[in-house]
């Protein structure tokens, strides 16, 4: 939509004064406020009017834009929303003038889309944000996508994905934040905050879409599209808070899941999406449902045929129906019938009329078509995607071989090592190969001596026989950085992985360049946690970049080099094997002590544990100091620490605060993150970080109706190994 502010505004003055010339109906009024001229719209709404709003149809990209001129011209004119797949916004803007001009009441077409982590401009996938620990900066990523996604006719995008995960057999754990429900709170505050701006009608914002509502990351097995065993009591501790903090946060719009929650899929849930959303937290945008999850309910045996489905997702809560395109054809029978409450079509309608009012679509249908040169891949883009993908980079080991010394001469070996498809990940939207910078151009610009080059192996596979040549260029280097990962498709919707070792090509190809007897950097490019048992071990140092985006190869170039100081901690748990799973930080205390019920064959503690990482530099820790150690429901107390960077590379450093409360009527974690708060600190230098403690956010917990319980007693508050106990009388 076309935002430009001076524009705008002498648009809606000219509205204005044309409502008043003409009568304008009072809908079409801006002066009017959006509760005004929503009621306005609906009392001319006829049935039909009315469930082709709550329907979502495709307008799919190819590269003829003709053929999406072809597709715009059939598709019918009072649909409600489109998912846009491409690459501008011409056929968008074809698409939007057909319903201004073409149907009776010109309600504006509301375009959604895919921009996970960026639009065309990508940088790391969500796991690795989460591990950058700097929701800002995230934030940041998510204006640059907002305004490219906008430029290109885009609305509305279908992020950020807020489903806690556990497990990394699970494909989609790449979309998401990690295993933390307060990280992933806080990432879902930032990117909500970051899409939607101050005003969804201002240039740049888009509305925001929490997904999936809810659960998802529950998937039995890590396999996709599954059941989900989830208690009210985890529902509520664990699943929700993320989309709570996005609600809060003023996010328009959630996607209902497509899990079966305990038997009641998400998208005909009706305590999720009624009694929690829209009742307890009074959510007024709408829901959409993801993909074909209406008719899939029929698949889960919910429902026995397609109107049914209908009847229980939309008297649930749904609102709008994703492409299966089920609403038009059964809805207005069901009302007719009585299985269907006009009542709730209105509410469905009043939530999607109040989504488009507040993005200004009515006064601003149309996109400004503007040339790529000006709204994609711009400089200042770049540098956040690649100071995000920095920041995102989670040293796990290093045995005094990184950074590299100048002069070295690398040997860069590794099927990842040219890649640039894979460094995009999964959901790359609009994101191309060619704009990617691969590991081996970004080093190579980055030193002063020639990097040497050898693919060794495959991903995947037996084919050994660029072993000798990789070999070879080891001994003919002063250090080794092997590349290794997973390709781009084996991570993302309906990529389950039933081991999460690296093929053991890979594996193999580690130990042979080992004989060459050179220091050996890995670095691992991935969409999940690794089993990294026999890599480990092996590697002198090793860096998990993730999916860095099309700045991957500068940012590992940066790290790799010393320009910048790894500060990236994890922000999901790296089991030890495959077999541990599920394995998470915040697990409760198991009815034994440490010493029984644990595995016979491998270690019971994980190879990486959520919030650690490495750094160039080393920090020294205080201890805890307390303002008081007691303290009551209605005050606050502080605790502080100092913390001193005693190496000779300044670095930035995340204090993570967790609180522990050793005996509650609902038992509570080993220990739960609470506050975190990353700062630079200088070399040689200190800083004091503080977490003030407010007991009803900070102590309580949340039993199995979503109320907070706040119980006297002690509590521990716990910064790395450090742990004091405070006292709630
Ligand atoms: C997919 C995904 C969802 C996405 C939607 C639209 O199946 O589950 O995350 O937003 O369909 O592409």
């Amino acid at each position: 939509m076309k935002k430009i502010l001076l524009f705008s505004a002498v648009l809606a003055f000219g509205i204005a004064a044309e409502a008043e010339s003409k009568d304008l109906p009072p809908y079409k009024d801006a002066s009017l406020p959006v509760e005004t001229r929503i009621e306005d719209l609906l009392s001319r709404m006829t049935l039909d009017e009315k469930i082709a709003q709550l329907s979502q149809y495709s307008l799919g990209s190819n590269d003829n834009v003709n053929n999406n001129g072809e597709m715009a011209k059939v598709l019918p004119p009072e649909i409600g929303s489109l998912l846009y797949t491409a690459d501008d916004a011409v056929s968008r803007n074809v698409m939007q003038r057909r319903a201004m001009e073409e149907t009776r009441l010109g309600i504006p077409i509301i375009f959604g889309y895919d921009t996970i982590h960026g639009f065309r401009t990508i940088y790391p996938i969500p796991l690795a944000q989460g591990a950058s620990w700097n929701p800002e900066l995230a934030g940041e990523a998510c204006r640059v996508a907002a305004q490219e996604s906008e430029d290109a006719g885009i609305d509305w995008t279908f992020s950020p994905m807020v489903d806690i995960a556990r497990d990394p057999r699970w494909g989609r754990i790449a979309e998401g934040y990690g295993e933390d429900p307060y990280l992933t709170s806080a990432f879902s505050a930032a990117s909500v905050r970051a899409y939607q701006g101050e005003d969804l009608s201002m240039p740049g914002s888009i509305a925001a879409c929490l997904k999936h509502y809810v659960g998802y990351g529950a998937s039995e097995a890590g396999r996709d599209y599954v059941f989900t065993e989830i208690s009210r009591q985890t529902l509520w501790d664990t699943y929700l808070p993320p989309f709570e903090a996005g609600v809060k946060a003023g996010a328009a719009t959630l996607m209902s899941s497509f899990n079966d929650i305990s038997g009641t899929p998400g998208s005909a849930n009706h305590y999720t999406l009624t009694e929690v959303l829209k009742d307890k937290w009074q959510h007024e945008g709408f829901v959409v449902s993801d993909w074909y999850s209406v008719h899939q309910l029929i698949n889960q045996g919910m429902a026995p045929d397609e109107a049914t489905a209908v009847e229980y997702a939309i008297n649930a809560g749904l609102d709008m129906d994703m492409v299966d395109n089920l609403f038009i054809p059964h809805l207005k029978n069901l009302v007719d019938e009585g299985r269907v409450p006009m009542e709730r079509i209105d509410d469905a309608v009043r939530r999607i009329l109040r989504v488009k009012f507040m993005l200004g679509l009515f006064e601003n249908p149309y996109t400004e078509e503007k040339p790529e040169s000006e709204r994609i891949l711009l400089p200042g883009s770049l540098e956040v995607a690649k100071e995000l993908a920095v920041e995102s980079m989670v040293l796990l080991k290093n045995e005094d071989v990184l950074p590299l010394k100048p002069g070295q001469e690398i040997a860069l070996i590794g099927p990842m090592a040219k890649s640039c498809r894979d460094l995009l990940g999964s959901w790359c939207g609009r994101g191309r190969a060619e704009d990617a910078v691969s590991i081996f151009d970004g080093l190579s610009v980055a030193v002063d001596t020639p990097v040497r080059y050898a693919a060794g192996c495959d991903f995947e596979g037996s084919d050994m026989s660029g072993f000798e040549e990789a070999v070879k260029v080891a001994s003919e280097s002063d250090v080794v950085v092997l590349c290794l990962g997973e390709k781009y498709s084996w991570s993302g919707e309906n990529a389950s992985r039933s081991n999460i070792a690296l093929p053991g090509i890979q594996e193999n190809l580690l130990k042979a360049v080992k004989k060459a007897g050179k220091p050996v950097v890995v670095l691992l490019a991935s969409g999940r946690p690794l089993d990294l048992t026999r890599i480990a071990p092996e590697a002198d140092a090793v860096l998990e970049i993730w999916q860095p985006g099309i700045m991957g190869g500068p940012a590992v170039a940066e790290i790799l080099t010393g320009k910048a100081n790894p500060s990236g901690r994890l922000s999901v748990t790296f089991p030890y094997t495959t077999g541990q799973i599920p394995i998470y930080y915040n697990q409760r205390n198991p009815a034994r002590g440490s010493s029984q019920g644990r595995y016979q064959d491998i270690p019971s503690t994980p190879m990486y544990e959520f919030g650690y990482g490495l750094s160039y530099t080393d920090y020294e820790y205080g201890e805890i100091e307390l303002s008081s150690d007691s303290l009551t429901a209605d005050s606050r107390i502080t605790a502080r620490i100092t913390v001193k960077n005693i190496g000779d590379m300044d670095g930035k450093e995340t204090v993570q605060w967790y609180i522990r409360d050793p005996y509650s009527t609902v038992t509570r974690p080993v220990k739960e993150l609470r506050h975190f708060e990353k700062r630079l600190i200088p070399a040689g230098g200190s800083c004091t970080f503080e977490f003030e403690i407010d007991p009803m956010r900070d102590l309580s917990f949340v039993d199995c109706k979503g109320d907070r319980i706040l119980e006297p007693g002690d509590y521990y508050v716990i910064v790395k190994d450090r742990k004091v106990r405070i006292t709630l009388k």
